[in-house]
Parts: C-alpha cells; structure tokens; sequence
C-alpha cells in the first residue's frame, strides 16, 4: 500500500495511501500516476494539457523514494526539459506512475498558459523601468 507525502507550494503537507490497482481511474494521466492520485484525493496539481504529457505544468519534485516510481521515457524527458526549475528529481505528475513510498514536492511555479477551468493565465505585463534622471554634461 504506496504512502504518498505530497508537499504543496505553501509548505502543507498531504499524506495519502491507497491500494496499488484499485485506485478509480479518472481519466487524467496514466492510471496510478501522481495526477491521477492528486485527483482522485482532491488535491490541486495543475494539468492544463489533461495529463498527456505535452507541457510541464504538472511538474513535481521528488524529494523521497525515486526508487518507487515507474521509470522515465524519453516522451516524459523531453518535456521536461522545458519545465520551469528543472532539477534531476524532477518528475512530471502525469507520467510517473506510483510503485511505492515516495514524497514529492510541488515546484514554486509551473509555465501554465491556460488554467484548469477555462481561465487564462498570462501574467501581468513587467512595469516598466523608472526613466533615469536627466543629466547635464559638465556638472
Ligand atoms: Fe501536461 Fe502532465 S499534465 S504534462
């Protein structure tokens, strides 16, 4: 029975067990994946692509029990390298399928353009730079 310490972005920690193969598949990720864990526990991981591997936002850290998870394709690698704070723990929630104990923590941001639920996140734009003081040459 697979214990998953999820750490969210504002430090909380969510513990979750459940039995490997009668976890309900909800259609998002592969089956027994982290997304399809965080679903079915009601826990927030971004998927704006619905979990088939084509963008980072259900990016994770894992801090614990790499061991533990399905091991990496090149499908998985090659979208994470465009993962905001790429680390070598990284793991894309989707696509690592959970074996046994593992604890995984939420990076501080993800790249998500288009926000579950329909919602556009583009960011606001930068302000721009405080004009420099005038300068008169000889003084
Ligand atoms: Fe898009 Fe995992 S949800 S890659």
């Amino acid at each position: 029975m697979p214990k998953v310490t999820l750490i969210l972005r504002d430090k909380t920690q969510k513990t979750i067990e459940f039995e490997s193969g009668k976890l309900p598949y909800l259609g998002h990720g592969l089956p027994e994946s982290f997304l399809d864990l965080a679903m079915n526990a009601g826990v927030p991981l971004e998927h704006a692509c619905g979990g088939s591997c084509a963008c980072t936002t259900c990016h994770l850290i894992i801090r614990q029990g790499e061991q533990n998870l399905s091991p990496m394709e090149d499908n998985e690698a090659d979208r994470l390298d465009t993962a905001w704070d790429l680390t070598v723990s990284s793991r894309l929630g989707c696509q690592a399928v959970i074996k046994g104990d593992v604890t995984a923590e939420f990076p501080m941001y993800t790249r998500n353009y288009v926000q579950e639920g329909g919602a556009i996140q583009l960011g606001q734009p930068e302000a721009p730079a405080k004009p420099l003081e005038p300068t008169v040459a000889g003084k």
